[in-house]
């Protein structure tokens, strides 16, 4: 069998393979699921335009999604989160460098922004496609939005007939979009209509793209549903928060191996990936500073015991830097200049403008030095021959991805267990579709699991960990007015 791709080094392929064989012990939600439905292939049918972080975990999520009967394209949703190996052994699957039988994937460490926006077109771009719709992509699974945005704004502009021109404002990112619109459209008029009209549905992996997707369907402006797995409690209360307790002290360990026992490190943002960061931090020894803009966040911080103060009156005291929040401009170049010599700066929220990189470039006399890779130093010269500099992790982009690899196997299954049930809930209940078959359909708006499967997820990890879960009598469940199998608690719990 014979596939395009595009990846690092396919000779790769065996090392991936041994971490993959390995994650999977540790990803025993994902392995249920295969034993579960493997036999009824639910996902038969799905050709599934994948952008997500192309890890070992992905790998095995990827092969779990293949294993239900899906076809898969595959693409990085981040330009450093590539594990070359792993990308490697998911497109060799069972056969060899020279036959390879897994997925075509299109992701490599270290991509351009350029190479980046060509990615996110290749899995949506299916062969034979343009002459037989109907082989194309009828499913995305996305983390960030990137791959249903370009969907989207590809099929806009192909309704107003072109695309228009970027203006003064719009950042490099977007004009290399309207560049990748403009070129697809000029090759094929019809592309991105056509595939728009095939999806069944879109699952959303994180914070930052449900948050895009709830602005598209308010507008009326999404086409067809979406299930928001970051809601789902197995994902935002586990991925979110121990995952980034992992992951995040795990990327700034490799990228700089500076001790954080005893320095001052400052958290933006108390959500899920804050909690996570501040108390790994605090677990390392680190005094943690909290800034946050909800009062509810800040309050939940004070009474962790965390010192809250605005950014401005830490800047000085700071020796570690990290943005949790999902927003723009949090630390600008105004700040970085007023920071300690050699303090640490780096982000875990998903997109890189938490940092204003072009701001710090624009700093007269300031000086980039590259360390390694995905670690740089900036240097700030005064004029006053005084050099200071600070230390800036993966270009302001996702440094536990970055300058690591993210987050472990295990957290990793219960967030992919949801993306696999909730890819099998939208594939196989739809309404009246291009291709047209009929069934219960899930509407056009964004939805998530039903607390019953987000508890299943939870019970397919208990073993592994040694869980002794107690169960509810029938009296206790008729007192609590349960159903002793769950849901246990109703929608609005918080947990
Ligand atoms: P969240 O909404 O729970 O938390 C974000 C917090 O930041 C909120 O409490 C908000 O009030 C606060 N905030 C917003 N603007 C602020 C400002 N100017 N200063 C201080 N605080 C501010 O979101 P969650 O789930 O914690 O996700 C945060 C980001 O991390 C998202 O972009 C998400 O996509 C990303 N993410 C990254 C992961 C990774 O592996 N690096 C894993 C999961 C999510």
């Amino acid at each position: 069998m014979t596939f395009d791709y595009k990846i690092a080094d396919i000779g790769l392929h065996e090392a991936g393979r041994h971490q993959i064989r390995l994650a999977e012990h540790e990803m025993p939600g994902l392995m249920a699921l295969r034993r579960e439905f493997g036999p009824s292939q639910p996902l038969r049918g799905a050709r599934i335009a994948g952008s997500l972080h192309m890890t070992v975990q992905t790998a095995v999520l990827i092969e779990t999604l293949t294993a239900l009967g899906a076809e898969v394209r595959w693409a990085s949703c981040n330009i450093f989160s590539t594990q070359d190996e792993a990308a490697a052994a998911a497109v060799v699957g069972d056969g060899t460098p020279e036959d390879p039988r897994g997925v075509p994937v299109f992701a490599w460490k270290n991509e351009s922004l350029e190479d980046y926006w060509w990615t996110a077109e290749q899995i949506l771009t299916w062969p034979g496609a343009a002459e037989s719709p109907e082989l194309g992509p009828n499913m995305i699974l996305d983390d960030g939005g990137d791959a249903t945005m370009l969907l989207l704004k590809g099929a806009e502009f192909e309704a107003a007939g072109a695309v228009p021109s970027a203006t003064e404002d719009d950042p490099e990112e977007y004009r290399l979009v309207l560049q990748t619109l403009r070129r697809a459209l000029a090759e094929d008029p019809r592309k991105w209509t056509r595939t728009a009209g095939l999806i069944r549905g879109v699952t959303e992996e994180t914070t930052t793209g449900v948050h895009r997707l709830y602005q598209l369907a308010d507008q009326g402006l999404l086409p067809f549903p979406a299930i928001n797995v970051n809601d789902s409690v197995t994902k935002s209360k586990f991925d979110n928060k121990y995952g980034i307790r992992h992951s995040l002290p795990d990327g700034i360990n490799r990228a700089t191996d500076v001790l954080i026992g005893g320095k001052v490190v400052v958290v933006c943002g108390y959500g899920d990936v804050g909690k996570g960061a501040a108390e790994a931090m605090r677990g390392q020894g680190a005094r943690v500073i909290v800034t946050e803009i909800d009062p509810i966040c800040a309050l939940q911080a004070a009474m962790d015991g965390y010192q809250v103060a605005r950014l401005e009156s830490v800047l000085a005291q700071g020796d570690l830097f990290v943005t949790t929040t999902g927003g723009k401009g949090i630390i600008l170049a105004e700040h970085m200049a007023a920071m300690k010599n050699k303090a640490i700066v780096g982000n875990v929220g998903h997109f890189d403008n938490e940092i204003d990189m072009a701001g710090l470039a624009r700093i007269p006399g300031v000086r980039k030095v590259e360390i390694k890779p995905q670690v740089a130093e900036w240097v700030f010269d005064g004029g006053t021959g005084d050099e200071r500099s600070i230390i800036v992790l993966s270009e302001g982009r996702l440094l536990n991805l970055g300058n690591a690899t993210g987050h472990p196997s295990f957290v990793m299954s219960n967030s992919f267990a949801n993306q696999v049930i909730a890819q099998i809930e939208l594939f196989t209940k739809h309404g009246a579709s291009a291709d047209g078959a009929e069934g219960p359909a899930y509407a056009n708006r964004v939805h998530v699991l039903p607390k019953v499967l987000d508890e299943k997820v939870a019970r397919l990890h208990l073993d592994a960990l040694g869980v002794e879960l107690t169960e509810l009598t029938k009296e206790q469940a008729e007192y609590l007015g349960l159903d002793v199998a769950g849901p246990y608690k109703p929608d609005h719990y918080r947990y």
